[in-house]
């Protein structure tokens, strides 16, 4: 049986896609924190480069991948799409089930392919350095490769509590080059003021996003760099589901679900956007999209959609979308990637219109599929993409109590190398239920 479906180099897309052109009544703007008012996209002229800014309100439907950017996208792109065969024989599922392994690329995630964006748009408009934060330490390592494809400086500030779980990553980031400050840290005003209040503070993504805007807004040549949410962020990811499309059309393939994690949401985005695309042009059925996060940070599950900060210290502009506000301080689970407060404003308009589905599972039995999957197909699941795997998992057992041989496509998301760790606590069953 066949079981991977590879394109060559030469078929990388050439294009984005962009879903502004297509959504039904455009995103609510980001309001200015101080006035309240529609920001003017200018204003974010201070953290971002000319060309992610514009990105962000673009309306074309396809944007150009610039060919520098394509060409360090060629060391790794396309990404293999691959049949779980062995994973459905083991469930004893009719379903068909695909996977999308974004694990190949250098440091081993999807947070690649809008790092390499984003370094080089810096770079052409002169930025000298970047600025970051990172939970489990996926998009510090990206950024930090990406910053050194560039000649970028590179500063991550890494969620304490990963900090301290991930000393590999910690090695990662420096090996390409790139300084990592754990966070929260003395560095900021913002780090200071969350240490001064709770000393052991294991830190969560709001906080070392407010600590990597005030090392950009203070630095000399420094911008600031988000690895998911913002619209430009999830445009870069389409080059994932483009692909995929290709790749199941190669298969004859056309799945009845979709399934990614989200965290921010750019993997899912990057994912589902262009199969949402080609239903709207009305050239395919649309899927069912199927949302997955933790339930110990259930953001599209339990979160009001309504405008907040993307930060703690509430220093960026307000962004219309799903969030358990921005004081949330997630518990410490193994999926440090998925600790967010927030969601990016493109798939909480989704949520809200009833186009993706939200589902929320707890860690130890996510943990249960993920060494399922590594057992059944050889690699190893981040714990992140845990969360997608499980939700593949359960709709294929669904699949063979009632014979139906659906077509579940999983968003992996990447690999969970330097996240043995949470494995050994899963085999030795001291994973802690944390919803
Ligand atoms: C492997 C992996 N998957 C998923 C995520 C979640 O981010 P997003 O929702 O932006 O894809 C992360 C974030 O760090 C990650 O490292």
């Amino acid at each position: 049986m066949k079981t991977s479906y590879v394109l060559h180099q030469e078929d990388l897309p050439r294009q984005w896609y962009n879903v502004l052109a297509d959504l039904d009544r455009p995103l609510d703007p980001p309001l200015d924190p101080r006035t309240q008012e529609p920001l003017a996209p200018d204003a974010l002229l201070a953290l971002f480069p000319r060309a992610c800014v514009e990105q962000e309100v673009a309306t074309d439907r396809f944007v150009d991948i610039p060919e520098p950017v394509q060409a360090v996208y060629r060391r790794w792109r396309p990404t293999p799409l691959q049949r779980a065969a062995n994973l459905e024989r083991i469930l004893g599922t009719p379903a068909r089930i695909y996977f999308k392994y974004e694990g190949a690329s250098p440091t081993g995630s999807h947070k690649t392919n809008t790092a390499v964006a984003q370094a080089y748009y810096n770079t052409i408009e002169g930025t000298k350095t970047l600025a970051t934060e990172t939970g489990a330490g996926q998009w510090g390592s990206a950024l930090a490769f990406a910053c050194g494809t560039f000649g970028l400086g590179c500063t991550v500030f890494m969620v304490r509590v990963s900090y301290d779980q991930k000393p590999y990553r910690r090695a990662m980031i420096r090996l390409f080059g790139a300084e990592i400050v754990p966070s929260p840290s003395d560095r900021t005003a913002a780090g200071r003021s969350f240490l001064e209040a709770d000393p052991n503070c294991p830190g969560s993504l709001g906080i070392a996003i407010s600590e990597a805007i005030e090392a950009a807004v203070r630095g000399d040549g420094t911008k600031y760099a988000l690895g998911s949410v913002l619209n430009h962020v999830l445009l870069h990811q389409t080059v994932i589901g483009l692909e995929t499309i290709r790749q199941l059309d190669l298969a004859g393939e056309w799945p009845d679900v979709v399934v990614g994690c989200v965290g921010g949401g750019s993997n899912f985005a990057g994912l589902v956007l262009p199969f949402f695309g080609e239903a709207r042009a009305g050239r395919r059925a649309q899927p069912r999209f199927v949302a997955v996060e933790p339930r110990s940070c259930p953001t599209l599950t339990r979160g009001a959609c309504r405008y907040d900060h993307g930060d703690t210290a509430k220093l960026t502009p307000l962004l219309k979308m799903h969030t358990l506000g921005a004081d949330f301080v997630p518990p410490a689970i193994h999926a440090g990637g998925l600790r967010y407060h927030g969601m990016a404003p493109i798939v909480s308009r989704l949520v809200a219109d009833g186009v993706v589905e939200p589902v929320a599972y707890d860690q130890v039995d996510v943990f249960q599929s993920a060494v399922l999957f590594a057992q059944a197909e050889g690699i190893v699941p981040a714990p992140e993409t845990a969360h997608a795997v499980h939700a593949a998992v359960e709709l294929a057992r669904r699949c063979a109590e009632r014979d139906e041989a659906k077509v579940i496509l999983i968003g992996f998301s990447g690999h969970g190398h330097f996240d043995m760790g949470a494995y050994e606590a899963a085999l030795a069953g001291t994973l802690q239920r944390v919803a």
